[in-house]
């Protein structure tokens, strides 16, 4: 029964092409893993909709990974995982959830010095509050200053990060963060890693950045290795193991995925996606 448990996969979803920079750090830590990605592709963004609609996607994404076999779930992104996480565990109960929230912050935390810390992220994030309150249970008299981009979600989904226009939006964003004195800005998207050169430039180099992506790996590890749930481990050849597959699920046509997906994972990705319906099918 336990042995059928630990060769199922690893859940990861977000509303597109972003949480590939969540899914990138759990392929290094666990490469023997087979890793399903949801990429909601025909409903991205998810971060300027209600919080009923954040929840409604999120469950559908949910119920169609369970589909898939899978002994945990990643969700990578940070606008689901604000606005709909109690929701998923309350409904979800057998199933282990990690969200992107409370690594990250945690990680902030540990880093900043100045007890300043900036957050950006999707005005459904921020306006959660998700980050101060994780931020403020770690240590509540630190400070902290949050600034929506809306606008960073298209240009990467559109792979326009690294423009000119990419950095003029950076400028005119990151602006108000400036004048906080902080040194610690946690990336609270997933899709922002991808725009890290240019917030680094707008920031200046003594304000370290936060991608949660490596945290949250560690955790899944952490979980897995816990509760005996890590594949392979009756090999004891001591061998590397051979690597998991990956398979990706899109809602919209998977050209545009490809292209940005090849570029942010830099692996070709093309033989292993599928085009899925979600509203078909009714969840828990
Ligand atoms: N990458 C997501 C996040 O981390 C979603 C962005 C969006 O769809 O607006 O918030």
């Amino acid at each position: 029964m336990q042995g059928s448990v630990r060769d199922r996969g690893i859940g990861i979803f977000d509303s597109g092409v972003g949480g590939l920079t969540v899914l990138k750090e759990i392929r290094k830590l666990l490469p023997g893993e087979d890793l399903f990605y949801l990429g909601d592709t025909a409903r991205v963004p998810y971060g300027n909709r209600s919080r009923d609609t954040i929840i409604k996607y999120s469950v559908q994404n949910t119920g169609f990974l369970i589909e898939q076999g899978i002994k945990l779930l990643v969700v990578a992104c940070n606008t689901s995982s604000s606005v709909a996480l109690q929701t998923l565990r309350h409904r979800f109960t057998d199933l282990p959830i990690i969200g992107v929230i409370e690594p990250g912050s945690e990680q902030a935390v540990r880093n900043t010095a100045s007890r300043r810390i900036g957050v950006i992220g999707t005005r459904a994030t921020v306006t959660s509050e998700s980050y101060r309150t994780a931020i403020n249970r770690f240590d509540k008299d630190i400070k902290v200053f949050q600034q929506a981009c809306p606008l960073f979600v298209p240009f990467v989904e559109e792979g326009m990060h690294t423009s000119a226009l990419a950095r003029g939006m950076a400028e005119h964003y990151l602006a108000p963060l400036k004048r906080h004195g902080i040194d610690t800005v946690i990336l609270g998207c997933t899709h922002y890693p991808a725009l890290s050169p240019v917030i680094k430039k707008v920031m200046g180099s003594k304000v370290r950045l936060i991608n949660s992506g490596q945290a949250v790996a560690a955790k899944a590890y952490e979980y897995l290795f816990s509760h005996d749930l890590l594949k392979n481990t009756g090999d004891t050849s001591h061998r590397p193991p051979a690597p998991g597959d990956m398979r990706f699920f899109v809602t919209d046509d998977p050209l545009q995925f490809k292209r940005i997906g090849r570029l942010l994972l830099s692996l070709d990705i093309d033989s292993n996606i599928h085009k899925v319906v979600l509203e078909d099918h009714e969840y828990a």
